[in-house]
């Protein structure tokens, strides 16, 4: 065996093999030199998603012509003046991204310093490097990169349908522009211009940009600080999900990041509030000494180490649960959003769309009022109105209200088909559908009372025939279920006896409540922890307990349903994670009748 040391084409060849996986591993690293380079606009365009043609073009401080020369060496880098590997603050720091690209694709570099007269260009072929020339271009820095892998064709292979490429070069662009709102960025392939996001004032504006809405009515704003930590952005309400976490953008000193710990910590802060197939959107901004982050740890620079991960995470998750708690009865714009639409797109014949349905109703009236069926018609009407529960006028119960004294959720102003509570606001009109609102209070109640809930002694103890699995798994959890003020004993094999049940929900049906609690624990896969177990438990306790759909309330208890809700957390959805109530805008409404 002979040992020999590479050739060094061979060597970027390698290091290309980790460095760039695909063409959106080049333009990470050519946008990351350009902000480096202190750009203030880069433009990125690409052909067949960027296998054939990539080009990244900045307004930088450019290069001269000995830099130049320097710049595709491997190991060559003017980001660690002081050698200093702990304490990094440019995204590049290796040396090794031109070497890697010129070493498996056909590289063009043109570049002007700012100090310079011209530009120079140079051209690196598949690890072959050209004399420096003059080329024109009047500032910064222009990058092309053709046939990419032309020179290693074992990693062409591996290249995705162009449409797939692009679609990962777009994620890699919203994820740096996300975090550098002072930068504007395009991106165009051979069709079209793909993004276009002009320099933004801060990053609520370039958030809103990439997520192409106002961000303000669907997140939260996230800012904690603590241990030379900040963490700021943005967190989704948890009724604004997805079905996956690709729209959970992290970033540690402006570094987009992937980190399994953050992510999980994200989980962590949103758990009991969005269902477990569901994923909140985040943009989170982690701002750290750099001396406390080593980000040499991935050869794509898309994974950090921390010195002290607790405390990232516990902040993390202190930072989004305050910011879900500040907007504690919010719920998602979209929603309303989604109910105006629907009464737009409503199947309901419209004047402008159907002239003919118009015709048909104005005739209808035209032939009935002839009949002097309107009268008819119109005692039918109010005897109608004046049969529900009470109206503002109807019902004493209910006070006239200045619009300035109209607390946020509104005063009730009457129950709909037994289920929904509609109550004015000072601008507008909440819908309530009352289980799932006081399922979360009932919720919050039990697990906030942490081992102190008042219990009912039931006079006699209830049995409750269980199948033995079932009973076992229930007496398991038995002290657990005490402190939640359940107190139960094993009564016989397969049977349990319940002797007190927590007060707050005193007036369940015991025997479905402790049949469907043990069917939950006996759906507990190992993994869960305790913490988790007891929110499920809860959760399972609160929906027993909980105003049912079908239940007539009077105006008292709506209105007590309501303020308990504006002091709750989290009331603005159900422990499923559903809207408790949406809120349509008086201006909204004055559009649908075009009064706007
Ligand atoms: N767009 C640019 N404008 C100005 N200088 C640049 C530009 N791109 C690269 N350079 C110079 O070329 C050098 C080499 O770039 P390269 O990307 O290969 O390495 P790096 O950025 O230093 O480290 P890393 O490999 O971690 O990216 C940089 O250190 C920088 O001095
Ligand atoms: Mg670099």
């Amino acid at each position: 065996m002979t040992i020999r040391i590479l050739d060094s084409n061979l060597v970027n060849q390698i290091a290309a093999g980790e460095v760039l996986e695909r063409p959106s591993a080049a333009i990470k690293e050519l946008v990351e030199n350009a902000i480096d380079a202190g750009a203030s606009r880069i433009d990125v365009a690409i052909e067949e998603g960027g296998k054939s043609f990539l080009s990244v073009t900045d307004d930088g401080f450019g290069m001269d012509k000995s830099e130049l020369a320097l710049a595709i060496e491997r190991h060559a880098t003017s980001k660690i003046p002081d050698n200093d590997l702990s304490n990094i603050n440019s995204f590049g720091f290796r040396g090794e991204a031109l070497p890697s690209i010129g070493a498996v694709a056909r590289l063009t570099i043109i570049s002007r310093a700012k100090s310079s007269p011209e530009a120079y260009k140079i051209t690196v072929e598949g690890g072959e490097k050209s004399a420096i020339s003059p080329a024109p271009l009047s500032r910064g820095t222009k990058v092309e990169v053709r046939d990419m892998f032309y020179a290693t064709p074992a990693r062409l292979k591996f290249l995705k349908a162009s449409t797939t490429e692009t679609g990962k070069i777009e994620d890699t662009i919203k994820h740096i522009a996300m975090s550098n709102p002072a930068i504007s960025f395009t991106l165009k392939d051979e069709k079209k211009e793909r993004l276009n996001y002009p320099q933004a004032p801060d990053l609520q504006t370039r958030f809103s940009d990439i997520m192409k809405e106002d961000i303000s009515g669907n997140f939260a704003t996230l800012a904690t600080a603590g241990n030379g930590v900040e963490i700021t952005g943005f967190a989704s309400l948890p009724t604004y999900t997805r079905g996956n976490s690709l729209q959970q953008y992290l970033f540690v000193n402006g570094r987009p990041v992937k980190d399994r710990l953050l992510l999980g910590a994200i989980r962590g802060a949103y758990q009991g509030l969005i269902p477990s197939d569901r994923f909140p959107v985040v943009a989170i901004f982690i701002q750290m000494p750099a001396s406390d982050v080593d980000v040499n740890v991935h050869p794509a620079k898309t994974e950090v180490r921390f010195k002290d991960s607790s405390i990232i995470r516990g902040l993390m998750v202190t930072a989004i649960r305050n910011a879900l708690l500040d907007s504690h009865f919010k719920v998602a714009q979209t929603i309303s959003e989604d109910a105006l639409k629907s009464f737009r797109s409503s199947d309901l014949p419209s004047a402008t769309t159907n002239k003919n349905a118009f015709n048909f109703q104005y005739s209808f009236w035209q032939s009935s009022s002839k009949k002097s069926t309107a009268n008819t018609l119109f005692e039918a009407r109010s005897a109608y109105v004046s049969e529900p529960a009470f109206t503002a006028e109807s019902n004493p119960e209910l006070p006239a209200c200045e619009e300035e004294d109209f607390p946020p959720l509104g005063l009730a102003r009457g129950q709909l088909h037994e289920t929904y509570i509609v109550s004015q606001t000072k601008d507008g009109i909440v819908i309530v559908d009352q289980h799932a609102a006081h399922e979360r209070l009932t919720y919050e109640k039990i697990k906030n009372a942490k081992g102190t809930a008042e219990s009912q002694l039931l006079l006699t103890p209830e049995i409750v025939d269980l199948p033995e699995a079932n009973a076992a798994g229930l007496l398991a959890l038995k002290d657990e279920l005490e402190k939640l003020g359940l107190v139960i004993d094993g009564f016989g094999e397969g049977a349990v006896a319940v002797r007190a049940v927590p007060a707050i929900i005193k007036d369940t049906d015991i025997k479905k409540l402790i049949e469907d609690l043990s069917d939950t624990i006996a759906d507990f896969k190992g993994a869960l922890s305790l913490e988790n177990k007891i929110k499920d438990i809860c959760a399972k306790m609160a929906c027993h307990g909980s105003v049912r759909a079908g239940r007539r309330l009077n105006a008292d208890e709506m209105n007590a349903l309501l303020r308990q809700m504006e002091q709750t957390p989290n009331s603005g959805q159900c422990i499923h994670g559903r809207p408790t109530y949406i809120e349509l805008k008086l201006k909204d409404i004055e559009k649908l009748f075009g009064r706007r």
